[in-house]
């Protein structure tokens, strides 16, 4: 590891991620699936560790977290992969369960020229983690909790992950959530409660319109900040982000960085990842999503939800060229680390 990123390993600490663990096979570009039996040549196909709290799991752990993998898995080839990927990152997979007779969690993307991405999925092991896989204790410890997609766990949801929130809560912890499906006003009513408790809440723009019923952004943030969550951070594909806290002004409108684009899958999780890491520092939540829109900027740059991000420093250099302010505000922070987890703009 280089120095850097034991520094900043130092300063982000631990970090949990609890929910989606999946691997995604991704082919690029694919223009069309080729009828009946007939082939197709593509420049690339790759297997990488995603979903919403996995593929968050790896980048935090890029920009120098010591993540913690709370999920369960299948007890197939795709979990000896997906284990052997985390912990090649120096993940700490020991959150992780295996379900027999279950497959993990697992997606084919095939890409198209232009980047977009339809999906096929096999929700599989995700879903079946509950109570007492949670080792509650190990939680007390952690600087964060990310709920990955509360959407995709089952009976969790309604017993257990309330206790995981609390006691991530007793220690201290920022709590973040972001879902991985569309969602409708009914799953919105699921996962209030969650919401209420945490610091912040994480979707893309279409996930908190589907959620709230709201088509206007605006009504649809002020809705989920009534339930009691701390902050919004709603991302917006090519058009960045929109941070807005229960205890600041307006949201705050940040843009995207603009790249060459070959894949958004998992633009998302380095948002989080670079969200999550500014916030522990006590960046402002302006800043930090400086830093998540640089990550997820980055992630689009190459093929599959772990492309682009090498270290901290890589991503405020790439920052620093294109927003200097935020980045010099950033290193500050990360110099001489605050107060963590707050949602003042
Ligand atoms: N085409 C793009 N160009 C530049 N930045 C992008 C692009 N797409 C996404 N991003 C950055 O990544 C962030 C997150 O992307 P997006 O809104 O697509 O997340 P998402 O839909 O949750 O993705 P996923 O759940 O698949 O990870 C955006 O706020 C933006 O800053
Ligand atoms: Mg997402």
């Amino acid at each position: 590891m280089s120095p850097g990123g034991r520094e900043s390993q130092q300063r982000a600490g631990r970090v949990a991620v609890l929910g989606a663990h999946i691997i995604d096979v991704l082919g690029w570009p694919v223009e069309s699936i080729p009828p009946g039996q007939g082939s197709a040549r593509l420049n690339e196909i790759r297997a990488t560790v995603a979903g919403t709290a996995a593929g968050t799991g790896v980048d935090l752990a890029k920009l120098g977290a010591d993540v913690l993998a709370i999920g369960a898995i299948g007890d197939d080839l795709l979990a000896d992969l997906l284990i052997d990927e985390m912990r090649r990152h120096g993940i700490d997979t020991g959150g992780l369960v295996r379900k027999h007779g279950v497959q993990t969690s697992a997606t084919i993307l095939p890409i198209r020229p232009n980047g977009e991405r339809p999906a096929l999925h096999v929700p599989g092991a995700t879903a079946l983690l509950d109570r007492g896989d949670l080792d509650l204790a190990g939680l007390s410890g952690v600087r964060a909790l990310l709920i990955g997609a509360p959407d995709a766990l089952g009976g969790l949801v309604e017993d257990g992950l309330a206790e995981a929130v609390s006691a991530a809560k007793a220690g201290g912890a920022l709590v973040a959530v972001d879902v991985l499906r569309q969602g409708t006003p009914r799953d919105f009513g699921r996962i209030a409660g969650l919401l209420g408790s945490a610091d912040w809440f994480a979707p893309n723009s279409d996930q908190l319109a589907a959620l709230t019923g709201e088509d206007d952004i605006f009504a649809a943030i002020d809705k989920v900040l009534a339930l009691g969550t701390g902050g919004v951070a709603v991302t917006l594909g090519a058009r960045g982000a929109l941070v807005a806290s229960r205890d600041g002004g307006a949201p705050i409108a940040v843009p995207a960085i603009a790249v060459d684009v070959v894949d958004t899958t998992g633009c998302g999780d380095g948002f989080n990842a670079g969200l999550l890491t500014a916030l522990l520092t006590g960046a402002s939540p302006a800043d930090a999503a400086w830093l998540g829109v640089a990550c997820g900027a980055l992630v689009a740059t190459g093929l599959g939800s772990d492309a682009g991000i090498t270290d901290l420093e890589q991503v405020l250099g790439f920052l620093g060229a294109k927003a200097p302010g935020p980045a010099e505000r950033l290193r500050a922070a990360l110099a001489s680390p605050g107060v963590p987890a707050g949602t003042s703009l």
